[in-house]
């Protein structure tokens, strides 16, 4: 359970000022409790007869003091453990998104967005929780415990077990109604994360709702959602409405309690009038702590759940990283060996690849995983890749959706690592070569563009520091000349400035995966892999691309994947993959005598085009 005492490093960061505001907390209950004995001062002066003005100021002034001390210590109080508790989130936050960061494609396929996100907002800011109101809170209550405990068994001690023996039966009332409240409190946060996640899918899906006119049918199921989002607010606003009238109903029964043995032990002459006002005092200062007991036990639990839940980021290892021996890498030459590579996926992460394209959210949980994890475990995607590529040249790889291809180039930059054999580059495991150097080595153009909401120019730029802004501002020009975008530059307000994305232009596909192309030949990469990314451009743009690039490719090594034999058919090697496996292999030439799958893809460009033609 105490996954808090992993807060202790952060909480040491700021040791001095929450051991400050615990000091504060000390002084500020101790002086608070002093209030109740100024007035039964006061009180039995009165009663004595004793009621010259003079008296009563120095009893109001004093009272006043009390108030102001205690006020501003607890001010301080708060401040401090409050500041502290802000730093820490910050420090949390800053360690959570590092390592959401460093962590691979493995950890990204087994959680949902949702709940990755969920961790950096409402988990962290129950630990904060926690570490501010909680600590906070605790303490003052404690403190003011203790003041009031001491105070008031000088005084009497019948009187003082009554207070002390009921209000807890009040703590208790409280936690029973407050724990009820935060059952229907999750079911009405989860209703509004359905809400919310249905709104959105909503929003996303218009187009498909209305070309399928589904309007009536959407109002519909979210009407439902919404009827049921009311209704278990509905049953939290009756519980809250009673919370604080039971409380009051409790205190009350107390009071009259205190007056009822107070009263008799007055009339026996064992309490002055004086003392049975002091000890209502008391118990007027025991009422917030007695009612926050039950609310610091649930920020505890809550707080160790979050951080529970953060520790499982926070200390997972990624599953690619540099390794601690690894060798420094330069500039590559860019040979690619392939040795006998295999790769397979863990059932629950095709279930969630396959959830996550559809855009639905079915629970891992779900029958459907359940009875294919029983099944199977595992399931090759590739199994006994070999190939060499010299550097310089190019490869292209052709086949069929879900052959494999992507899964395979993706080894080269290590966005996961092959569970058999070895992929090579200039002759050495890229598992021994330092990570980020390899990357800075590789350009990537996925298949699908990912375009961050800033201008044009930021995102041919992306991942680009440190260089002379004058020396990319021309490579910029030429990459994007390169990838045929500035043909389309005209078509945007401001050129390479304008802005893409929600509150920006939307850029066609074909004009995405150009941002992407231009984006990959201005790092000057050593190898460069282009993942069916002209399947957007039309065959005239492609073809018009292609003879740029191929200037660009050179004096680099190119992978190539594409559906289109006019993309392939000029490289150097070309390889068919077939259900993971590698069924032809040859150039183009010798692919279309050889006669088999790639020249079948080939006769049917060819009378497509002609039918076209
Ligand atoms: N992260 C993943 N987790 C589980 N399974 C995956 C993952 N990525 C890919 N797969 C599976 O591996 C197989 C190969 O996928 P891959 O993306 O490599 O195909 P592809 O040849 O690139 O297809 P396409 O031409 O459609 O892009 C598919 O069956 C896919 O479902
Ligand atoms: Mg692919």
């Amino acid at each position: 359970m105490n996954k808090l005492k992993h807060l202790w490093p952060y909480m040491l960061r700021y040791r001095w000022m929450l051991l400050t505001g615990l000091l504060c907390a000390l002084v500020g209950a101790g002086v608070e409790a002093l209030g109740p004995y100024l007035l039964r001062l006061a009180v039995d002066d009165i009663q004595a007869g004793a009621v010259v003005p003079a008296v009563l100021l120095r009893y109001g002034g004093l009272l006043l003091l009390v108030a102001l001390v205690s006020g501003l210590f607890n001010f301080g109080r708060r401040l401090l453990i409050a500041g502290a508790s802000y730093r820490i989130e910050y420090d949390l936050r800053h360690d959570l998104f590092a390592r959401f960061m460093q962590l691979d494609q493995r950890f990204y396929s087994q959680n949902y967005t949702g709940d990755l996100m969920a961790r950096a907002t409402n988990d962290l800011s129950a630990v904060r929780q926690f570490l501010g109101p909680g600590i906070s809170g605790a303490a003052s209550s404690l403190f003011t415990l203790l003041a009031v405990a001491a105070l008031m068994f000088g005084v009497n001690v019948a009187l003082s077990l009554v207070v002390l023996l009921l209000l807890p039966v009040a703590s208790l009332v409280f936690f029973l109604i407050g724990r009820r409240m935060r059952t229907i409190f999750t079911h009405v946060q989860d209703q509004f994360g359905s809400i919310s996640t249905r709104a959105q899918e909503n929003f996303s899906g218009i187009r498909t709702i209305k070309a399928y006119a589904q309007e009536e049918a959407e109002i519909g199921v979210f009407a439902d959602e919404n009827r049921r989002y009311r209704d278990l607010n509905l049953g939290y606003v009756l519980l809250s409405g009673a919370l604080w009238p039971s409380m009051a109903l409790m205190l009350g029964l107390i009071g009259a309690l205190v007056l009822l043995v107070g009263g008799q032990q007055v009339a026996a002459g064992n309490l002055t009038v004086g003392e049975l006002v002091q000890f209502n005092g008391y118990l007027a200062l025991l009422a917030w702590p007695a009612i926050m007991a039950s609310w610091m036990v649930n920020l505890y639990q809550q707080g160790a759940a979050s951080m529970g839940r953060l520790l499982e980021v926070l200390r997972r290892e990624p599953a690619v990283a540099t390794a601690p021996d690894s060798h420094a890498v330069g500039r590559l030459h860019g040979e690619i060996e392939f040795r006998d590579v295999g790769i397979r996926f863990h059932v629950d992460e095709q279930q969630k690849t396959m959830n996550d394209e559809r855009g639905t959210l079915i629970p891992a949980t779900s029958e459907v995983t359940q009875s294919a994890v029983r099944s199977s475990q595992f399931e090759w995607v590739l199994r006994h890749i070999s190939f060499r590529v010299p550097a310089g040249t190019s490869l292209a790889i052709v086949g069929a959706t879900g052959a494999g291809k992507t899964t395979l180039v993706n080894l080269l930059g290590r966005v996961r690592d092959p569970d058999e054999g070895q992929v090579l580059v200039d002759g050495v495991d890229v598992r021994e070569l330092d990570l980020a150097g390899l990357r800075r080595n590789l350009a990537y153009v996925p298949q699908e563009t990912f375009l961050f909401s800033v201008p044009l120019r930021e995102n041919v730029a992306f991942g680009l520091h440190g260089e002379e802004p004058a020396d990319v501002a021309t490579q910029l020009d030429r990459a994007v000349a390169t990838s045929r975008l500035s043909n389309d530059l005209s078509q945007f307000p401001d050129g390479l400035d304008t802005l893409v994305g929600e509150r920006g232009v939307t850029l066609s596909g074909g004009q995405k995966q150009r941002v992407a192309i231009a984006r990959a030949v201005l790092r000057d990469p050593a190898l460069l892999v282009l993942d069916d990314a002209l399947s957007s451009v039309d065959t005239h743009t492609a073809a018009e691309i292609l003879a740029s690039l191929r200037e660009v490719m050179r004096n680099r090594t190119t992978i190539i994947i594409a559906q289109r034999v006019g993309t392939v058919k000029d490289a150097n090697q070309i390889i068919v993959l077939h259900e993971g496996e590698i069924v032809e292999r040859g150039t183009h030439q010798e692919l279309v005598r050889h006669g088999g799958r790639y020249a079948a893809m080939y006769r049917r460009e060819l009378l497509e085009s002609e039918l076209e033609g």
